[in-house]
């Protein structure tokens, strides 16, 4: 049986996953942090890494990975694939054809020159994840559901977020990255029918995150929470998304907290929350 480390913050706040198969093969989704990194090692306890996901490129999600393979190649990592599908920095930084160049800017330059300037150390082992394509690490089968969809500029990063569907022999789990409101929009579109799981990792962190209707279709009985407590137990209307007027300009109308998920978790059912603020999970798949 295979298991699901979801790992707390050391850092404030990030996503950090390590999956291991019944044949002691890991599979990594993102890492957080350089300050996360000591925690990630220890999940992984020196076994193979037959694949690491990258979800998306901010900060939170990969800058541990970025600065491993700075510093040393990621020889501390025993790393067989890295699958990825980023947004382009040469073909986007001039486009001034967006809600907000500034934040759009911002977004492209948070990880993105970090990363590509790292690329050529893992250049035999990457691959540019297709939507649709599938891979099988030992009893593990992971579906992409949703990659980079060009168009979604009012929140950039999020919306570019990889969404696969893990099925064990016993269970399935949805990651959802940091997927926002739209880009969740297009993931119900496309791939509503291949939604349905049993587990789901709250896209965003629980917050501005997508609707509740893609959260209906995937109708999860536990939910995996990303969160540290300010996170989680965060306000209804929390001091970032005070100002409607400023959202409305940057074209991100449907941004809400933590709170209004958390109770539409409540309304589908759920029966069984996993937080990183009470520490790192462990759970069996
Ligand atoms: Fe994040």
């Amino acid at each position: 049986m295979a298991t699901l480390y979801m790992l707390t913050e050391t850092s404030k706040f990030m996503m950090s996953f390590v999956i291991v198969t019944d044949k002691n093969n890991c599979i990594i989704v993102d890492g957080g942090r350089p300050l996360d990194m000591p925690l990630l090692k220890e999940a992984v306890g020196g076994r193979h890494i037959s694949a690491w996901i990258l979800t998306h490129a901010h900060d939170d999600h990969i800058s541990g990975f970025t600065d491993e393979m700075a510093k040393n190649s990621g020889a501390d990592f025993d790393l067989e694939k890295v699958y990825y599908n980023f947004p382009d920095y040469d073909a986007l930084i001039d486009n001034h054809n967006v809600p907000d160049y500034t934040y759009f800017r911002t977004e492209l330059e948070e990880m993105l020159p970090a990363f590509n300037a790292v690329k050529e150390k893992f250049a035999e082992k990457e691959h540019i994840v297709t939507q649709g394509e599938s891979i099988d690490v030992d009893e593990v089968h992971i579906e992409f559901l949703y990659a980079f969809h060009d168009g979604l500029y009012a929140n950039l990063m999020n919306d570019s977020s990889l969404v696969f569907k893990m099925t064990t022999p016993n269970t399935s789990v949805l990651f959802l990255g940091d997927l926002g409101p739209d880009g969740g929009d297009v993931l119900f579109r496309e791939s509503r029918d291949k939604l349905p799981s049993a587990i789901v990792q709250m896209a965003h962190h629980g917050h501005m995150n997508v609707s509740m209707e893609v959260y209906a279709a995937i109708m999860p009985k536990i939910c995996l929470w990303c969160a540290p407590d300010w996170l989680y137990a965060e306000p209804e209307v929390p001091a970032y998304l005070a100002d409607g007027e400023k959202l409305r300009r940057m074209g991100r109308i449907r941004m809400y907290g933590t709170a209004l998920t958390r109770r539409w978790m409540d309304l589908l059912g759920v029966e069984k929350h996993y937080v990183t603020a009470d520490g790192t999970q462990v759970i069996p798949l």
